[in-house]
């Protein structure tokens, strides 16, 4: 096969030690290849590929040390062929490359083993060996710790996607799990709540246990909690009820949900599931952020399906990925199709525009106000199609008003966006409220020199925050 070839300057091609699986470059073998060069002798060409992190810059695949050589013969350019590895290892590319020439030394062999491992864990043995010049078994001892941490990894999201209620499908899926295999970890499932629960009854703190076998706070609490009832629930916890329908907090509980823009209180979640939810109910968060919700699920003994735009697979396997896309050609879709139906939705969307520096592009907070509230009009139709005639939906959104520099007599009455706003939606779409909660934001997220900028100017802002409580019957 022949390879396309460009001469390119040598000053934009580096050698990245991510990538390079040798300990280090043979400076015998420089001088000796760079003799060659001036003796008149032509190398074949390298391979290099672009730098993922600098388009500009090449790093090398294959050729380091007759780089090397052109370079301190004062060559400026040189042949090479710019690889385009579509989605393969680069460090294996690389690796499979230098034992042409001369086999990886042992220790070379188990480093480049051990980094393609940790950089790609689904990479098998017998794939590592191929590239390094090892034997499957071989390549299985470099990286029988990696592994075995890796399993134990994956043993604990599983556990907490299981115990949110995700099915078994959905779970293998985002965990790149082949159904079959899913069998093989789910028998571990009880061994590793034993393991936590023995030291909870040996009197070690919900925070200790959870440090000792690398668990989230939640995935303990929900297994301390279990079979509590939701008031020992709450005591448990630490958290008192508020009897009445003003909910207010100046802080998140910091062991639910992570830091995100437009975080809530766990504790509002908590009063939402407690109020309007039984234990085991399955809970929806169609645009969970953070995470509070599912978090909050585990402690209260609910199931969760959570979704967002933002994916991170790795530190919030339970937030399957979903955008709801107004604009694709299909319109809004739903994103499961699983028998079962919520009993209780949580939506807790971007208020208007609000933090929409902080979310993705395609966010609904990048809408124009017309256009946010028509996503907002689809969506509540889109779930009314898909849930149970019973299921409740828990609206939670606040004031939008454009106060930044505006006076409060000098705002214009359709300049914002207001509860009845949304509630005018929500009855045309067949959501009837039983219940306007006030939660309200902190006014603490405001600095003393913000508010007395606002005194000076009559600007009033807005810390009003709804939870609206709804059904489908009027
Ligand atoms: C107010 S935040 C939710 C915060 C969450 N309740 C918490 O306490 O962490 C709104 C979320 O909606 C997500 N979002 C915005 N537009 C979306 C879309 N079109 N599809 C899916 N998620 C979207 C954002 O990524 C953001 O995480």
């Amino acid at each position: 096969m022949t390879q396309q070839t460009s001469k390119i300057p040598i000053s934009s091609i580096i050698l990245d030690e991510d990538i390079y699986p040798r300990k280090g470059i043979d400076h015998r073998r420089v001088g000796i290849f760079a003799e060659n060069i001036r003796d008149g002798f032509r190398f074949d060409p390298i391979e290099v590929e672009q730098c993922p992190a600098s388009p500009d810059l090449y790093r090398l695949l294959d050729g380091a040390h007759r780089w090397s050589a052109y370079k301190s013969t004062g060559v400026t350019e040189i042949e090479a062929v710019i690889k385009d590895l579509d989605g393969n290892d680069p460090l294996l590319y690389a690796a499979k490359k230098a034992i042409g020439p001369r086999q990886l030394s042992e220790d070379e062999a188990k480093d480049t083993a051990r980094r393609a491992y940790t950089g790609n864990s689904s990479l098998s043995s017998a794939d590592i060996g191929k590239a390094i010049g090892r034997s499957r078994q071989t390549v299985d001892v470099y990286i029988a710790d990696l592994r075995a941490v890796n399993q134990m990894a994956l043993d604990i999201k599983i556990f907490r996607m299981h115990r949110l209620g995700i099915p078994q499908d959905r779970i293998s899926e985002r965990l790149g799990l082949a159904r079959t295999s899913f069998q093989y970890h789910l028998p571990k499932m009880p061994v590793l709540a034993n393991s936590a629960n023995g030291d909870l009854s040996r009197g070690f703190t919900v925070a200790q246990v959870a440090q000792k076998h690398g668990w989230t706070d939640p995935m303990v609490w929900s297994l301390a909690l279990e079979g509590k009832n939701d008031h020992d629930r709450f005591k448990e916890l630490g958290w008192g009820f508020n009897t009445w329908d003003k909910w207010e907090w100046n802080d998140c509980d910091k062991r639910f949900g992570d830091d995100w823009p437009g975080r809530i209180p766990a504790q509002l979640i908590a009063h939402i599931l407690r109020c309007f939810s039984k234990p085991d109910d399955l809970i929806l968060d169609p645009m969970a952020g953070g995470g509070v919700t599912p978090d909050t699920c585990l402690a209260m003994g609910r199931r969760c399906w959570a979704f967002d735009m933002m994916d991170r697979p790795e530190t919030r396997p339970e937030i399957e990925s979903w955008t709801w896309d107004i604009s694709s050609d299909q319109g809004l879709l739903w994103p499961v199709s699983a028998k079962e139906k919520p009993g209780l939705i949580i939506f807790d969307p971007p208020y208007f525009d609000k933090k929409a520096d902080s979310y993705d592009k395609k966010s609904i907070s990048g809408l124009s106000r017309k256009a946010y509230l028509e996503f907002i009009e689809a969506f509540l139709v889109l779930l009314k199609l898909n849930v149970k005639k019973k299921t409740r939906l828990a609206f939670i959104n606040a004031d939008w008003r454009d106060f930044q520099n505006t006076p409060a007599i000098e705002e214009k009455y359709k300049g914002g966006i207001l509860i009845d706003d949304y509630l005018d939606i929500l009855k045309r779409t067949g959501w009837y409220h039983t219940h306007i909660i006030q939660a309200p934001m902190s006014s603490q997220r405001f600095n003393a020199g913000v508010v007395s900028a606002m005194q000076e100017k009559n600007i009033l802002g807005v810390i009003s925050r709804y939870v609206i409580i709804l059904g489908q019957e009027c």
